[in-house]
């Protein structure tokens, strides 16, 4: 087979950036590891950046989330069980966010996907980059193995969308990639409930740990608490979770959250991640394949969407008129917006975990940070600026 850009991996970052490039008439062919069913059942980000939305909108993926989404002035912190602020991201800056789950947006990106014929190869084992380094006359190509058939793909460019785990960034050359990161001591207890939400997005730090309250719907509820790394799934059955989760939140929120049978429940571990470069010859890396985030500021798949913003307008240019500009800065343009997304979910997961090794030094630092930003409009203003995320670098 043979087509323009071969799009490892069929995630947020690869279905999007072929929805784009299609727009743009660049032909692309998507390789997906798992089945589409598995794809769809992950339970993920749920807080979409107005910058997302806008992208969303721009590219006819918006019919559902303007529907079914919810528009969200602010985020609100707790702590200490007593103190609580809204972060008005709209009163600040003009600007909401939407809350609409990373599920429901893969949906709509596989159904984009179906009518327009697009090609998606789910279930594909063994992909390999070839010839991917940009040396002169290199002609880069794609293997891969499917219900027990070896495939080659031909291209120009290869996209590496492929999740944190992928192939394409151990693809680069170890002497090329320089990797920054820092693993927090602590992971992301997740529960679905069907229970009714706060009236806010509510970060909460507490003695006992961080918790969140975020929401799918008005009658489904998505939850976090922070666990320590090595709790398990199991160690968490309902009547242990429900009154921790309670005994977290400030006395009037936790009245508020009716205890139901948990929908489902997975750990994250935390982590902030950052490969550089970007770019490798011929294959451009996207999404959580070149940096992760702690979940802290709801950033991961703001950053997947803001990078195939850059790298589908550099394809279409190149495409158009030949000229290699923005495939050439697309490393640099993307990584600065990364890393102020980076900076921001550290700052945030530090400012409202409980660390298990602080000092008392530390935590009343943390203590009177919070107190703070409660007291302080032009602190509240700055946060609102990074939650609600930084305006996309115009590209034309
Ligand atoms: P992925 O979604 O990981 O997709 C990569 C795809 O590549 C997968 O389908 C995988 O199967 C496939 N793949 C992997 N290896 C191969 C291979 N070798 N060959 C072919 N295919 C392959 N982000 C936010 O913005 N807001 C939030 O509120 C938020 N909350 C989160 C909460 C939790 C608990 C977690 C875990 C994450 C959260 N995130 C959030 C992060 C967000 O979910 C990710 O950043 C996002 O999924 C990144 O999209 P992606 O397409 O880059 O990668
Ligand atoms: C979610 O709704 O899943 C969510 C919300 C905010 C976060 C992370 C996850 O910071």
């Amino acid at each position: 087979m043979k087509t323009q850009v071969v799009i490892v991996g069929a995630g947020p970052a690869g279905l999007l950036l072929s929805e784009i490039l299609h727009r743009h008439g660049v032909e692309s062919i998507v390789l997906e590891r798992s089945s589409r069913e598995h794809v769809l059942a992950r339970i993920r980000a749920g807080v979409l950046e107005s910058t997302t939305v806008d992208v969303l909108r721009e590219n006819g993926l918006s019919t559902r989330m303007d529907v079914e989404g919810h528009p969200h002035d602010g985020m609100r912190i707790a702590w200490a069980g007593r103190d609580s602020f809204l972060v008005d991201t709209y009163q600040t800056l003009g600007r909401r966010f939407m809350v609409y789950g990373q599920t429901a947006i893969q949906e709509d990106l596989f159904a984009a996907a179906d009518r327009r014929g697009q090609a998606v190869l789910t279930e594909v084992s063994d992909v390999l980059l070839h010839q991917h380094d940009g040396a002169p006359g290199a002609k880069p190509y794609v293997t891969y193995v499917r219900d027990g058939q070896a495939g080659r793909i031909d291209c120009d460019f290869i996209a590496g969308c492929d999740g944190f785990h992928g192939v394409s960034r151990r693809s680069i050359p170890e002497a090329v990639r320089r990797e920054y990161e820092k693993v927090y001591p602590f992971g992301w207890l997740g529960v679905m409930a069907r229970v009714k939400p706060l009236p806010d997005i509510t970060y909460v730090n507490n003695p006992r740990g961080f918790a969140l309250a975020s929401y799918r719907n008005q009658q489904l509820s998505r939850f976090y608490i922070q666990v320590p790394l090595d709790h398990k799934v199991e160690d968490w059955p309902d009547d242990r979770f429900w009154p921790e989760l309670k005994a977290r939140f400030p006395a009037e929120m936790a009245a508020a959250i009716t205890e139901t049978d948990t929908i489902e429940k997975s750990i994250a571990p935390l982590r902030s991640f950052v490969s550089e470069p970007m770019r490798y010859g011929a294959l451009f890396l996207c999404g959580d394949a070149a940096h992760i985030v702690p979940p802290t500021g709801a950033k991961g798949l703001n950053l997947a969407v803001s990078d195939v913003y850059y790298l589908s307008k550099a394809l279409a240019r190149w495409y158009r008129s030949g000229d290699a500009v923005w495939l050439d800065g697309y490393s640099a343009t993307a990584l600065r917006r990364v890393w102020s997304s980076v900076r921001t979910s550290w700052y945030l997961t530090t400012l409202l975990h409980r660390f298990p090794d602080t000092s008392e030094f530390d935590q009343k630092a943390q203590e009177y940070e919070l107190d703070y930003l409660k007291h302080s409009a032009r602190a509240q203003a700055a946060l609102a600026e990074q939650y609600a995320g930084l305006a996309l670098e115009k590209a034309d």
